[in-house]
């Protein structure tokens, strides 16, 4: 005869198992549900947002990808501030832009490596343009050599512009859009940062730290339920900006450098999208999660066969 306490036991544990059960079946309609609405949404595209009206700062906005991107963002009719450590470069944005007639274009000289030089011009941003709303952290540095050959100094550059930066600007805008519950941070990330490439081991490093930090940051902002703060995480192959000063590509007509607009067009959209994360050209995404599934060896043996990379630079 099982005694009371017995039969208690085994009521409570047929309820948990009951529990734990439902829980399952409920979980799993809900990644069914997921990857229906993932489907449809590639199918039936969300509408882009409109960013008129919108202050939008992108960081290293002299050259490259940052300075297509700003264009982009005047003619939509947002007001565009550039940030960059190239004086000339970043002042000859805002002229290109205002000769285009967009007028709403600001310039300011930072160097987003130095936080006190972040947080001293953020408050100049703010008292001459206003809150800022989407923050683009695109500036970033690509020294391409062995390891061994990059010295500590280039090593703790590339830390402090490719990720400390990063830190320095949230600290500087990140409040505002917390007590507005609006707003929207893009991080520049790469390739690079999902998986390693010869020649760039300090760099993937930090492009590796980027997406950590917004993954993270992402997951941390969500835990409140009511949040609208939106994350846009990019991972670009190669852009022709120069800063891939000797790339490696064994099928040119398959694998082409980027185009700078493009990539802007690719970034303005998945921002306006609310994407959570693109990479550039958006197979790669694909190409690469599925690659990761397979043994080391394989995922070499393709590594290989692609036979993309960079020279060092030192050569
Ligand atoms: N070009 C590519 O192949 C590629 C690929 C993947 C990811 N990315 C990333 O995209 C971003 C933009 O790259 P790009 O090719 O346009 O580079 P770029 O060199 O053309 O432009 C970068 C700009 O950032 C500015 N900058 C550098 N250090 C700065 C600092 N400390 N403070 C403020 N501004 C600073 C530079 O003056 C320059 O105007 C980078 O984060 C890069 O790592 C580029
Ligand atoms: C400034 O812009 C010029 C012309 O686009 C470019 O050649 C140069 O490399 C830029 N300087 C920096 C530091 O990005």
């Amino acid at each position: 005869m099982p005694t009371n306490n017995q039969v208690q036991d085994c009521g409570t544990l047929i309820v948990q198992v009951a529990q734990v059960t439902a829980d399952v079946l409920i979980l799993l309609f809900q990644v069914l549900y997921a990857f229906i609405l993932s489907i449809v949404t590639l199918v039936v595209r969300k509408q882009p947002k409109s960013v008129r009206g919108e202050i939008v700062l992108i960081t290293g906005a002299g050259h490259g990808i940052g300075k297509e991107l700003a264009f982009l963002y005047a003619s939509q009719g947002a007001t565009v501030v550039i940030w960059d450590i190239n004086e000339k470069n970043g002042t000859q944005t805002v002229k290109e832009i205002e000769q285009l007639g967009h007028p709403k274009a600001h310039f300011f000289l930072c160097d987003v490596s130095n936080r006190e030089n972040v947080l001293t011009v953020a408050k100049d941003v703010q008292q001459k343009v206003g809150d800022v709303t989407i923050l683009i952290n695109n500036a970033g540095i690509m020294p391409t050599h062995p390891l061994l050959e990059h010295s500590k100094d280039e090593i703790q550059r590339i830390m402090d512009i490719n990720v400390m930066a990063h830190f320095w600007t949230l600290e500087a805008f990140l409040p505002v859009m917390k007590k507005h519950n609006y707003g929207h941070i893009v991080s520049l990330s790469s390739t690079a940062g999902i998986f390693g490439i010869p020649n760039l081991v300090p760099y993937c490093c930090s492009k590796y730290a980027v997406r950590g930090l917004m993954e993270a940051l992402y997951q941390e902002c969500r835990a409140d339920k009511k949040n609208e703060i939106k994350f846009t995480s990019i991972y670009p192959y190669m852009v022709d900006t120069g800063l891939c000063k000797k790339p490696i590509i064994k099928f040119q007509n398959l694998m082409p450098l980027v185009n700078p607009k493009e990539a802007a067009a690719e970034i303005m959209d998945a921002q306006r999208r609310d994407l959570n994360e693109i990479t550039i050209p958006r197979y790669i995404f694909y190409a690469h999660n599925l690659c990761r599934m397979l043994p080391l060896k394989a995922q070499l043996f393709i590594f290989d066969f692609v036979g993309v990379g960079l020279e060092s630079d030192l050569s």
